[in-house]
């Protein structure tokens, strides 16, 4: 019998993280999930086998520290799926610099951050680094004015990917950045297209299709490319 799969999945309390838990242990991975809140964790406990571990993305300090306590994993996937939906207003004018900073930070700076830490512990050739982007973060495509900032947060991210696979060097792995659609979740609202199963089984669908084929991608959980 071949060794199970492993999976770090970051940001696993509600939503799409929940659900990449529960299909990939479905699929019989391994994982290890985080959450912000252990109080909030009750959803993902009761998903049984799986390794939970506390941290918030943001606190750089928390990202090493967990970096160190997990040193001896391996794993075949890392995928920061934690993200924000930003301030209420989006306009350039009716937000405030704190909650823009916060945006950016939680969305394009800190799932790289946390790339950076863990990216020796994703195994060589053939692991997969995945991150929950967004069709928003296409800067080919004029859309959702409501959600500027959140947009561009995005294509912050797509962005800041870019720079960190050029740094890669040694480090042989497929990078993957992923739209899941627009789904039913506290941020996609009730009125989104497709529910969480249907989303998170065509992202590992990707995954799995993706793995050992190294190089960045731009794909939505269908497998179609998305213009950058
Ligand atoms: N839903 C959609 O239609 C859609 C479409 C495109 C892209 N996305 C992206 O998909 C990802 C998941 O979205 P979702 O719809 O599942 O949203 P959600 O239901 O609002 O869940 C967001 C998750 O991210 C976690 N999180 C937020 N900030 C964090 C931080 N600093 N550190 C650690 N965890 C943090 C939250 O933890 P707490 O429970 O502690 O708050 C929660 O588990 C996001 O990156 C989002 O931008 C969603």
């Amino acid at each position: 019998m071949s060794k199970a799969k492993t999976a770090l999945i970051i940001g696993a309390s509600r939503g799409l993280g929940l659900g990449l838990v529960k299909t990939l242990l479905a699929d019989g991975w391994q994982v290890t999930a985080t959450v912000r809140n252990p109080q909030n964790a009750d959803a993902l406990r009761a998903v049984g086998n799986v390794r939970i571990e506390r941290l918030d993305m943001d606190d750089q300090s928390a990202v090493i520290a967990l970096s160190q306590q997990l040193k001896g994993d391996v794993f075949d996937l890392l995928f920061v799926n934690a993200g924000v939906k930003g301030p209420d207003v989006q306009t350039p004018g009716g937000a405030t610099l704190a909650e823009v900073g916060q945006l950016f930070f939680t969305n394009a700076v800190a799932p790289i951050n946390l790339a950076q830490q863990f990216v020796g512990q994703i195994r060589p050739d053939s692991g997969v680094l995945a991150f929950m982007s967004s069709v928003l973060g296409s800067v080919t495509m004029p859309d959702a004015p409501e959600l500027a900032l959140y947009k561009a947060s995005k294509a912050a991210l797509n962005s800041m990917t870019n720079s960190f696979v050029t740094q890669l060097g040694e480090h042989k792995l497929t990078v993957l950045s992923l739209h899941p659609g627009w789904v039913k979740t506290d941020m996609g609202g009730e009125g989104a297209d497709i529910d969480v199963e249907t989303s998170t089984r065509g992202l590992v669908d990707q995954v799995n299709a993706y793995t050992g084929k190294g190089g960045h991608h731009f794909v939505n959980y269908r497998g179609e490319t998305i213009p950058w």
